[in-house]
């Protein structure tokens, strides 16, 4: 019998898994009750799964991944509402294909808002409001991704879902969600600057989540600490929201197999992580994985076709080394 990831870090934070609704049976259910008490909709909580078509509105996949958190007393998390990627056309077009108002926008985002949280009220612990908005390379946007929902509202689109999210669930945690905050110094000083603003302006959000796709050997431990530092400093809540771990350093690399020396490598990082996860657990609430096991990972066609190896358990769902080193830290 193997220790409870969940369990040994009960007294820091909940650990997470990504899941497809088809994952909540056989092997991947043993694994996930045992040792994850939050869950996320890899994919099926997305507006173009919720919403595919403007009123039409789908909740299945949701309902089975929220039915299977109540059934084994797991909190879930909210994944997402507003996003430039997997939303449908149709929130930004009029029936010409023209792009609409900013009233008739930011009416539909309202909507989708309210119709998913009410759907899931009380079930959710944390909602991803808004995720990905920040592109540093985006000058004249103050460092806000120019998406159609910036070019068409500007960033009172960041402002509304906020404001709207919490007046249909004030009981949950509203969270701006985002990658590579753990690694890039100018997306850690606009994301920073991002929320004191809001904060200052009273929008609620309670937290930030940090994706976290790292990989063997960036960023650096010190380079992640620096974030968490100064996240933390702002007094929201952080949630480590999709981590995982790939084996290579940069697209060119592929691998045959997953060596012994390659398992020990990331063994030792996924363990350094884990404990600085730890030292910042007064902020740090929750820590997902982006996947249950090697056999189905996002990395495996993104951003090249590969095997990336990059979760806690292998193909055949078995603890990797990496799993006995962060429930046995050294
Ligand atoms: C990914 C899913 O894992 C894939 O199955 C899908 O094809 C694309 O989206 N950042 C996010 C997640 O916020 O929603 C993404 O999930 C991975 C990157």
């Amino acid at each position: 019998d193997i220790p409870s990831l969940k369990a040994v870090y009960a007294d820091h934070f909940k650990i997470g898994a990504a899941v497809e609704p088809n994952q909540l049976e056989g092997k991947h259910a043993q694994i996930l009750k045992k040792h994850f008490n939050s869950l996320t909709a890899e994919n099926v909580m997305k507006p173009e799964t919720i919403q595919p078509e403007e009123g039409e509105f789908n909740f299945n996949g949701g309902d089975k991944i929220r039915d299977f958190t109540k059934e084994n007393e797991m909190i879930m998390r909210g994944h997402t509402l507003v996003w430039h990627s997997q939303v449908p056309d149709w929130f930004f077009e009029d029936e010409k294909g023209n792009l609409v108002s900013k009233k008739v926008l930011l009416e539909r985002m309202r909507n989708h808002i309210e119709k998913t949280m009410k759907h899931y009220k009380g079930d959710i612990d944390s909602w991803d409001v808004v995720n990905e908005v920040i592109k540093p390379s985006s000058d004249e946007t103050n460092g806000l991704r120019n998406s159609s929902w910036y070019q068409i509202a500007g960033i009172d689109y960041i402002k509304e879902a906020f404001i709207h999210a919490n007046k249909i669930d004030p009981g949950a945690n509203l969270y701006i969600n985002d990658y590579s905050l753990l690694s890039d110094p100018a997306k850690r000083d606009i994301m920073y600057n991002l929320v004191k603003e809001l904060l200052t302006e009273g929008i609620p959000i309670d937290g930030i989540g940090m994706q976290g796709h790292i990989n063997i050997k960036s960023p650096s431990i010190s380079t992640m600490e620096k974030t968490l530092e100064k996240f933390s400093s702002l007094g929201v809540d952080l949630q480590i929201t999709e981590l995982d771990l790939s084996v290579y350093k940069n697209n060119n690399q592929s691998y045959d197999s997953f060596s012994e020396e390659l398992a020990v490598e990331q063994g030792h990082r996924y363990s350094k992580i884990f404990k600085l996860f730890k030292q910042y657990s007064d902020s740090i609430t929750n820590v997902t994985l982006w996947g249950i096991a090697d056999d189905h990972s996002w990395l495996t066609g993104f951003p090249v076709v590969r095997n990336n190896w990059p979760l806690l358990f292998d193909q055949s769902l078995k603890a990797k080394p990496a799993f006995w080193r962060v429930v046995v830290p050294s």
